[in-house]
């Protein structure tokens, strides 16, 4: 079991481990007493999760009452949202009890957010169950729900009290949304961390588990502790977003999200070395990566097509649009591309 403290507007601990869930009970015993306990879930989590993490918050004598939605992003509404607050009204939650988020990103960000909403704040728990939510999501207090108008829209900064990734439960993930998540570890050995990158490249799908993704873990605490906030370096974990939402959007959201970004990923490595701001020799190495991972490193849509996206992009500043560049395996820069060039700068990576 691997530990990593958390120093942001509320220091909190992430645990990496094996078994947690069938412990979770015990876990929270540790820290609380005499409070209700809501679980928070989707349909998948709660088929394959629910009756443990019930069962152990039960037997430790928990107070314990659930809300599954169905699974997938269409639920992130400010609907199901209302939903969660409705449910933690009906049943007298109030600011000493506790709510727990069991699930994916989905899961996570909704959750978070109606923590943060209900009664101007109520502690959370994270207990992701995706390799995306372990690495990503589920660390540095970022929650939202979806509008109409667009993804992740409406939301807080709100920090959980505690996260805890349980590897266990990556045993049940389809295949297609673990790989997924295989994107964003490897966007971590990109930026920041070399050894990590030469772990990916040579254990592929056998890689460690508790090393990677404790390691991710700790890398974007570093990041969180340094730019809560999202005005600065947090911008550097969009690496392949930029890109990757553009495609995401151009197929309707067919392409996933990891694959989205991994393509994105490989566009602006080769655009990178074109520019010559790696070598080509990086960008063959990025690229190799991702296809061992069997992602996607090309795209079916023009320059123009992702140019045309990428303008309306939230992140976009004036005349132009930052775009997160490697320098080589383990560094990469913010670089500020003007508009009028960006189309050609993409065209070089295609
Ligand atoms: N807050 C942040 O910092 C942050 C960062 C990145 C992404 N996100 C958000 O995260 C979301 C994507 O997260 P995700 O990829 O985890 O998606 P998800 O929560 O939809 O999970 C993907 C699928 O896997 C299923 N699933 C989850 N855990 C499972 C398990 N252990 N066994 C079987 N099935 C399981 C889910 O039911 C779902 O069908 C997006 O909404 C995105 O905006 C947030
Ligand atoms: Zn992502």
């Amino acid at each position: 079991m691997n530990i990593i403290n958390v120093n942001a507007s509320k220091d909190y601990r992430v645990i990496v481990g094996f078994g947690i869930l069938h412990h979770l009970g015990e876990q929270l015993r540790t820290q609380y007493t005499d409070c209700k306990v809501a679980v928070v879930t989707d349909s998948n989590v709660a088929f394959h999760h629910l009756a443990v993490a019930n069962e152990s918050l039960t037997s430790a004598g928990f107070q314990v009452h659930t809300f599954a939605f169905p699974a997938g992003e269409p639920s992130k509404t400010a609907d199901t949202f209302l939903q969660i607050l409705n449910f933690l009204a009906d049943n007298h939650f109030t600011r000493s009890d506790l709510i727990i988020a069991l699930g994916g990103g989905v899961v996570g960000d909704i959750t978070g957010f109606a923590a943060a909403c209900y009664l101007r704040g109520i502690p959370y728990i994270q207990i992701p169950t995706t390799l995306l939510a372990m690495v990503d999501s589920s660390v540095g207090g970022k929650t939202a729900i979806d509008l109409p108008a667009g993804k992740n829209l409406a939301g807080a900064f709100y920090q959980p009290a505690m996260v805890l990734c349980d590897i266990d439960t990556l045993a049940t993930l389809p295949e297609d949304v673990f790989r997924d998540g295989c994107a964003e570890v490897i966007k971590y050995g990109i930026l920041y961390d070399c050894d990590l990158f030469a772990h990916l490249s040579e254990k592929g799908f056998n890689f460690d588990r508790q090393y990677v993704i404790t390691r991710c873990i700790e890398l974007k605490r570093d990041v969180v502790a340094e730019d809560e906030f999202d005005t600065g370096l947090r911008q550097k974990l969009n690496l392949g977003h930029t890109i990757g939402h553009a495609i995401e959007a151009n197929s309707s959201y067919q392409i996933t999200h990891g694959s989205a970004v991994a393509a994105g990923i490989a566009i602006i490595s080769r655009a990178a070395a074109a520019w010559q701001h790696c070598t080509w020799d990086t960008s063959r190495r990025i690229i190799s990566v991702l296809s061992a991972f069997h992602l996607p490193t090309k795209c079916p849509f023009s320059s123009e097509q992702l140019y045309h996206s990428m303008l309306s992009d939230k992140k976009r500043f004036g005349k132009t649009v930052n775009l997160i560049i490697p320098n080589a395996i383990g560094n990469c820069n913010i670089i500020p591309v003007a508009v009028e060039q960006l189309q050609s700068f993409i065209e070089a990576g295609m």
